[in-house]
């Protein structure tokens, strides 16, 4: 074996997730399509779990395009019942379920006087809810396996305030919350972990600014930015990290991918 094979073996160890299956919630978009397409080059068979069949089937193809493995599920994360038939579908085509990848998640702007139920009712169906059960449903599958790794996708919103976003950090403090709770109950089992973004360059992102040019949340988040936007890429590499063998002691933590907003 050369000095190179072993260099590239020894990183396989720690970053290689060669004959796992992931499932991307979200993998349609944004910050989930990055991660589909970077789970899938580090060797996974990725399922997109999302509502957008277009979005999602183009996912899939560019990943087959380039030697990966990917398929399109389609499964509303707010719907608990699609989500338990979700992940027996999964098990049932692939035999295992080894990661699972929530990023599925909206945001909704408004002042606190003004916040509708519904509005609230959404974002947090979808942030917390959806995380929460389709984390149980695949998890139980995990659990039967006895060992798999959910990385769930918070938000500096779980840590600070800003305007005019009040149920979607309500949602992400939530996520930071069952990170702990799942990861505490499952220990030695199933690894739950989960990464904090920054302000990301995503279609979620460019809706919002696209709606009013700027809005109190994105002014106020980009005020204290250090550098530039994120983009759904600089995700990738913590999420690989989380999900594979080098991360085989790290649970419960949330890790900010934010360019330093945290720190200050
Ligand atoms: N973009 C940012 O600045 C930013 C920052 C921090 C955290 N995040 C989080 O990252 C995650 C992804 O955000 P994004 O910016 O990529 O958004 P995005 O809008 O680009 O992607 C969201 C995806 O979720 C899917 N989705 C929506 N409702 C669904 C449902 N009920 N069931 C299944 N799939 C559903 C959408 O079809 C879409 O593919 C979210 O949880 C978001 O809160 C984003």
């Amino acid at each position: 074996m050369t000095t190179e094979e072993r260099r590239m073996d020894y990183l396989k160890t720690l970053f290689g997730l060669d004959g796992r299956v992931a499932v991307v919630t979200g993998g349609a978009s944004g910050l989930g399509a990055a991660f589909s397409r970077g789970l899938a080059a580090a060797g996974a068979t990725i399922v997109v779990a999302d509502i957008n069949e277009e979005l999602a089937n183009e996912v899939v193809a560019s990943i087959r395009s380039g030697g990966g493995e990917a398929e399109f599920r389609r499964v509303d994360v707010t719907d608990v019942a699609a989500v338990e038939a979700f992940a027996d579908d999964v098990v049932e085509g692939h035999g295992h379920v080894d990661v699972l990848i929530n990023s599925a998640g909206a945001a909704h702007r408004s002042p606190i006087e003004e916040f509708s139920e519904d509005a609230y009712d959404r974002i947090l169906a979808l942030n917390l809810k959806g995380t929460y059960f389709m984390s149980q449903a695949i998890g139980r599958k995990m659990l039967a396996q006895g060992k798999g790794s959910i990385v769930n996708i918070a938000s500096i919103g779980g840590f600070i305030a800003y305007p005019h976003s009040s149920a979607y950090l309500c949602s992400k403090g939530g996520v930071v919350q069952a990170t702990k709770s799942f990861a505490l109950e499952w220990y030695g089992r199933v690894r739950v972990n989960a990464i904090a973004p920054g302000l990301v360059d995503s279609p979620l992102l460019q809706k919002v600014l696209a709606a009013s040019g700027s809005t109190s949340t994105t002014d106020f988040i980009q005020h204290r930015m250090l550098g530039p936007l994120l983009q759904p890429d600089d995700m990738v590499s913590a999420a690989i990290f989380l999900a594979g063998d080098g991360a085989s002691r790290v649970t419960g933590h949330t890790l900010a991918v934010d360019d330093g907003y945290l720190a200050q």
